[in-house]
């Protein structure tokens, strides 16, 4: 049989962390379509237009070729762009990206192939809700703003990546206030999602309550 686990839930929760073990565990492909929309961002960037413009972003559509490959790295027209994704100017426009409607037609058909023969954790905002509404278990991961904002400057540290905690907070604020007010798919609970409230959980109990939930639904050894 076939598995798949949805993780949503706003910027910086822990999701990717989460998943990426989860998939492991499970021996099995784990999908960052956050990567996906971040990648498409920097195409428009480079391109010299601004995000905003939601027109001549929706223009590059047939230019955007995104890949994803087994071993984590992110593709974009046949170059690695895993490390450039993750910078601040990209995280600061990605959420304009993310609420053109057909963009996200375009990345979601791609998604959605993507779980169509394997066996998939897939992180993003709109998994268990449109992308994947089919999920056998669906998360919704939540940590309190602070937590997240700590969490997100202490990675950005480690890759030495240079911002303040205060602006990492504020455009945590920002996009995920973008994220869940767009018209198209935006960020909220599937109404079968299990609610997981990380602020005070370590990665590993996260993974665990995941697995357990997964093993509850009796569909673990596919
Ligand atoms: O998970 P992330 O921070 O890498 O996601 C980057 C942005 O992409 C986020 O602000 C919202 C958007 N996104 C989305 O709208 N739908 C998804 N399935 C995944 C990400």
């Amino acid at each position: 049989m076939k598995l798949i686990i949805a993780i949503d839930g706003p910027a910086a929760a822990g999701k990717s962390t989460v998943a990426k073990r989860v998939a492991k565990q499970l021996n099995i492909t784990y999908i960052d379509t956050g990567a996906m929309y971040r990648a498409f961002t920097l195409y428009v960037i480079n391109q010299g237009i601004n995000p905003e413009n939601q027109a001549e972003s929706e223009a590059c559509i047939p230019d955007v070729h995104i890949e994803l490959k087994p071993t984590g790295e992110i593709f974009l027209n046949d170059q690695d762009v895993s490390n450039e994704i993750r910078e601040p100017h990209v995280s600061s426009q990605v959420s304009y990206i993310a609420s053109y409607k057909a963009i996200r037609l375009a990345l979601v058909e791609l998604q959605r192939k993507m779980a169509e023969k394997h066996s998939v954790v897939m992180d993003g905002r709109d998994i268990g809700t449109f992308v994947l509404p089919q999920a056998n278990v669906k998360i919704y991961q939540i940590a309190s703003v602070e937590t997240r904002a700590v969490r997100r400057y202490e990675e950005n540290l480690e890759k030495g990546i240079q911002t303040s905690l205060e602006s990492v907070e504020e455009e945590l604020r920002k996009r995920d206030y973008i994220d869940s007010h767009r018209e198209f798919a935006p960020l909220k609970p599937a109404p079968d999602s299990v609610l997981i409230d990380t602020s005070f959980m370590k990665v590993d109990e996260v993974v665990h309550r995941i697995l357990e939930i997964v093993e509850k639904k009796r569909i673990v050894g596919v």
